[in-house]
């Protein structure tokens, strides 16, 4: 989140979080029976009843956080992550809730948002009611977040049926429904909707497909959003089929395998399999971690151009080259050294979402930090983390830079494993320690995990 003043007399502007962003497109659209962000009353009332306050029932906290430190004022312009004015907030309340300050007020629009890929299909309801073929059907909505398989789509042809049979009494033989599929598709990420785009000829005749960006993907939410679509029914798809778990669906299409006709049409299938690639095709981060001197940035050289030379081009990103350029300024407090490795996941996750192989070899001391970059990475991606575990005193007798050294004299302060903390990974799929291989031997190992993984010839 951001905020910029421009000056005391304009509405302060600021940039909603994505999910506060979904907010604003629903208010907007008509799909919320809001006028705006709510209110500690408003959320209280619906945490706790499921209703608003005026007794209708609801169930989803319409909330938009801001910066603590954001100017007071009568009203703020909310922007789309480029920056260009969306819509105006008539703040009528400031609150706050553990530690995080919320605006309520009334939303109107400014411009309609221009954001978000597949734009064309993030329709509102009010586009949806003017394209139904039979508008006095009953409308079965579906709401997903992942492709339709086979048995998705025959629950949906069921559901469709039995909503139709269940209206209309006097001739069930003719009644129809109409369907809407509402695919939930975050402003950045357009796989979902290209995978459930795939499956097209395999839902009933006439079926809506609409894009929608959800704030999160509870069932709570998805019916709320379905009821604004004007749904008769709801059917929220699972994250998880029982015949595959997401896991086993990834493991199939890492080594190549075609996944089996009984699962899905075939049409969906090719449309995952061009999303996920098998290994040695599919965007791959090698992050190597481990105390200063421990051997990383030599391992991580040989790696990378052994990957290179087996053909896949190879981005290699040094903890020290990093700091010269892409964090130059960086410190190495805790907060820096976040910034930094989230810097180096950033650019990991990015090349991964290109078909990449990023190598990357910073000290990255904090668990947490690790798991943020390994999360990024592994949406576009694969992941393999290795610990160079060489020990301290191994590090500190080698001491090629003269950091230790300076740092037991308390001139570096802050330095790790010193006095600073490593905090050592209980998620590596490699351990090695350089204090009785050689960095030969060890890029071999590196390579044998890598080639037993099918990412490298
Ligand atoms: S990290 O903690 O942010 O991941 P990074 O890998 O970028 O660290 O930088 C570590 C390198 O910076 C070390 O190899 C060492 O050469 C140098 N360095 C300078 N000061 C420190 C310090 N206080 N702690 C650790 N490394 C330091």
């Amino acid at each position: 989140m951001t905020s910029t003043s421009v000056d005391s007399s304009e509405p302060v502007e600021i940039t909603p979080d994505s999910a506060a962003l979904a907010h604003v497109e629903l208010l907007l659209n008509g799909a919320y029976p809001l006028s705006g962000f709510m209110g500690r009353a408003e959320v209280a009332s619906v945490r706790e009843h499921g209703r608003l306050v005026d007794g209708r029932p609801w169930s989803i906290p319409v909330v938009l956080p801001v910066p603590s430190d954001l100017p007071r004022g009568d009203a703020v312009t909310l922007t789309d992550p480029e920056g260009a004015p969306l819509a105006r907030l008539a703040v009528t309340e400031r609150w706050r809730e553990s530690g995080v300050t919320y605006l309520a007020g009334p939303v109107t629009t400014i411009e309609r948002p221009a954001h978000g890929v597949f734009r064309r299909l993030r329709l509102s309801p009010g586009d949806v009611r003017e394209r139904r073929q039979r508008p006095s059907d009953p409308l079965l909505c579906v709401v997903t977040s992942t492709p339709l398989h086979h048995s998705a789509l025959a629950e949906i042809h069921a559901a469709a049926h039995h909503l139709a049979e269940e209206t209309d009494t006097r001739t069930p033989t003719s009644a129809t429904a109409e369907v809407l599929v509402l695919v939930d598709t975050p402003f950045h990420d357009e796989r979902t909707m290209h995978a459930v785009l795939a499956a097209r000829s395999h839902l009933p005749a006439g079926t809506q497909v609409v894009a929608v960006a959800l704030p999160e993907y509870t069932p709570e939410t998805a019916v709320g959003v379905a009821q604004g679509f004007g749904a008769s029914r709801t059917l929220v798809e699972p994250v998880e089929r029982p015949e595959f778990g997401q896991a086993e669906l990834h493991r199939m299409l890492a080594h190549g395998k075609p996944l089996p006709g009984w699962f899905t049409p075939p049409e969906v299938a090719d449309e995952l399999a061009r999303q996920w690639p098998p290994r040695p095709n599919r965007g791959l981060t090698v992050f190597f971690t481990g105390l200063s001197g421990s051997g990383k940035s030599t391992i991580a050289r040989g790696v990378s151009d052994r990957i290179r030379e087996s053909g896949r081009p190879v981005t290699l990103l040094d903890g020290d080259v990093v700091r010269r350029m892409l964090s130059k300024g960086l410190s190495f407090s805790k907060e820096d050294r976040d910034a930094n490795i989230r810097r180096i996941g950033f650019v990991a996750a990015e090349i991964a979402r290109h078909g990449g192989v990023a190598v990357c070899a910073p000290i990255a001391p904090y668990a947490a930090t690790r798991a943020e970059v390994r999360a990024m990475v592994e949406r576009h991606g694969d992941f393999v983390l290795v610990h160079v575990a060489t020990p301290l005193a191994e590090c500190e007798s080698r001491d090629r830079k003269g950091l230790y050294a300076k740092a037991r004299a308390g001139v570096i302060p802050e330095f790790t494993g010193v006095s600073d903390p490593y905090e050592v990974p209980d998620d590596a799929d490699l351990t090695v320690d350089t204090t009785e291989i050689s960095v030969d031997h060890a890029v071999d190992l590196v390579l044998d995990t890598l080639r037993s993984g099918g990412w490298v010839a």
